[in-house]
């Protein structure tokens, strides 16, 4: 698998959780498989063992010096993660950018990171199937395609490409083809070119042998023109190829009956702890204890658009009027993070907000809170609202994408329509709802519901055998 991001090591969002669960679920099946992602700054290499040094990675005349080492993690040991190390390119305060400004030379990073990829597999570790996560990763096939194609250790070699999220497309001005290394050929409409410009993600979309997304919703969604931010019809064009397998949860890290981040432990049997949970939370956000017998309402997101702050700003007026509290975490767009901060100015003792990025934190809020929101315009899957099932948290969610394939009306509340009042008709139902006996019942098929890996690493083994000839 070639990622910009695996967890435990690398994390901005749900692609992590995904590339840092998904080989583990693939092992248990008997598949063989390892990741590559980019050794960042936070990333210690005293953990680590250098497995190869790069003669250097040339695109065109620039050569990078690259080495690639091997991750040692976890107890039993976890499949190989290697780390690209390029201090140059990789070494750097944030993933893609800082403060809400994309690297300029990101069309190298990971031009790079897909040539490292295809050292790996010639050196490192012998590969059949390249599986390639998002834009990032949007180059692999395309020099297979040409500047491997008739190199005899990638014969029969075949690629996944999976969609995580379509919003983000990796687009360059023309120039950047050229200092990529790249065939000029793939720079038509069907190929690279996105009106003018180099899109790494039409490099995975036009060029993999299959391509998937994270949701059968939204693989569905994203041929449409209101989903598919420009692409739907290059998207259109492979839906013979194209499918969508749900993202499942690492239960061994999202289980509020093992969860070392808790204050206290609760199960469906004994909800005890979760009241503890919450109260530790209310404590710990500053908010009055009076909460107690009142709905809390939890978010953890990136502050974006896609996760639906637009209308939630129009409806908090609505929903604060209502005796319910919230407590929100986040970063994002700094528009975003000042409504935030003005939403808790403006309702102080009933919202509380951390700006930033916090796992441990995510957890707490997960358990102490009743609902958990996510108001999204588009969600590819979203992982959130399923850890809230686990969590007996009950979903708020708009249907579209994966959020109304992870929840039903037994196990959550929905709507439809991207609208304030939609958003705040299902707080209201949520909130009408809240404590009576039907409550209960919704948190507990809540928490019985089963989204492990094991059935969406079914789906994955399944297609790299049909790509590989072998069902
Ligand atoms: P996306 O990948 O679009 O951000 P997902 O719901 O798939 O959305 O996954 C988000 C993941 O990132 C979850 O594990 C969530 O807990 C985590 N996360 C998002 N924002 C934060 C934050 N500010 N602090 C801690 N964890 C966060
Ligand atoms: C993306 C999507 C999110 C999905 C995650 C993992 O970041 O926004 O919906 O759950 O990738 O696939």
């Amino acid at each position: 698998m070639v990622s910009s991001e695996a967890a435990p090591l690398a994390k901005t969002g749900g692609l992590a959780d995904v590339v840092g669960a998904l080989p583990a679920a693939l092992r248990e099946l008997g598949d063989d498989v390892a990741v590559v992602i980019p050794r960042y700054g936070s990333i210690d290499l005293k953990k680590a063992r250098r497995v190869y040094d790069s003669p250097g990675i040339h695109l065109g005349l620039v050569r990078h010096s690259v080495s690639i080492y091997l991750a040692e993690l976890g107890d039993p040991p976890q499949p190989p993660i290697y780390l690209v190390d390029c201090p140059p390119l990789y070494a750097r305060k944030g993933f893609y950018g800082e403060a809400g400004v994309d690297y300029p030379d990101n069309h190298v990073r990971f031009a790079v990171l897909a040539r490292a990829a295809v050292a790996v597999a010639r050196y490192v570790f012998q590969t059949e199937v390249f599986h390639c996560h998002d834009w990032q990763a949007g180059l692999v096939a395309p020099y297979l395609r040409t500047t491997y194609a008739n190199d005899p250790t990638f014969l029969g070699a075949k690629t996944l490409f999976t969609i995580h999220n379509l919003g983000y497309q990796g687009l360059f001005p023309k120039t950047a083809l050229a200092e990529a290394d790249l065939d000029p050929a793939l720079f038509v409409p069907e190929g690279m070119e996105f009106f003018g410009q180099v899109s790494y993600i039409k490099g995975g979309i036009a060029y993999a042998d299959a391509l998937s997304t994270v949701s059968p919703t939204y693989a569905r969604e994203i041929q449409t023109p209101e989903f598919g931010f420009g692409l739907d019809g290059a998207l259109r064009a492979r839906t013979g190829v194209l499918t969508g397998i749900l993202n499942g949860v690492d239960y061994s890290q999202w289980n509020p009956e093992t969860d070392p981040h808790l204050p206290a432990r609760y199960s469906a049997a004994d909800l005890s702890g979760k009241a503890v949970c919450k109260e530790q939370l209310l404590r710990e956000f500053g908010l009055p204890a009076e909460a107690m017998n009142r709905p809390l309402i939890g978010m953890v997101s990136r502050f974006t658009r896609q996760k639906g702050a637009d209308i939630l700003v129009e409806a908090a007026a609505d929903i604060f009027a209502q005796d319910v509290y919230l407590v929100a975490l986040g970063t994002g767009d700094p528009e975003y993070e000042e409504f935030f901060r003005s939403l808790a100015s403006d309702f102080p003792g009933r919202v509380a907000v951390r700006i930033g990025f916090d796992e441990p934190l995510a957890h707490r809020i997960e358990a102490g809170a009743d609902m958990f929101l996510m108001p999204s315009h588009y969600e590819p899957c979203g992982l959130n609202q399923i850890y809230s099932l686990k969590y007996g948290t009950v979903p708020v969610v708009r249907a579209t994408g994966g959020l109304d394939d992870t929840i039903e009306d037994g196990t959550g509340f929905k709507f439809r329509e991207y609208s304030a009042a939609a958003l705040s008709g299902a707080v209201r139902a949520a909130v009408a709802a809240y404590g009576g006996d039907s409550w209960r019942e919704t948190m507990r098929r809540a928490m019985s519901r089963d989204f492990s890996w094991t059935v969406s690493a079914r789906a994955y083994s399944a297609l790299y055998a049909k790509l590989l000839g072998r069902v």
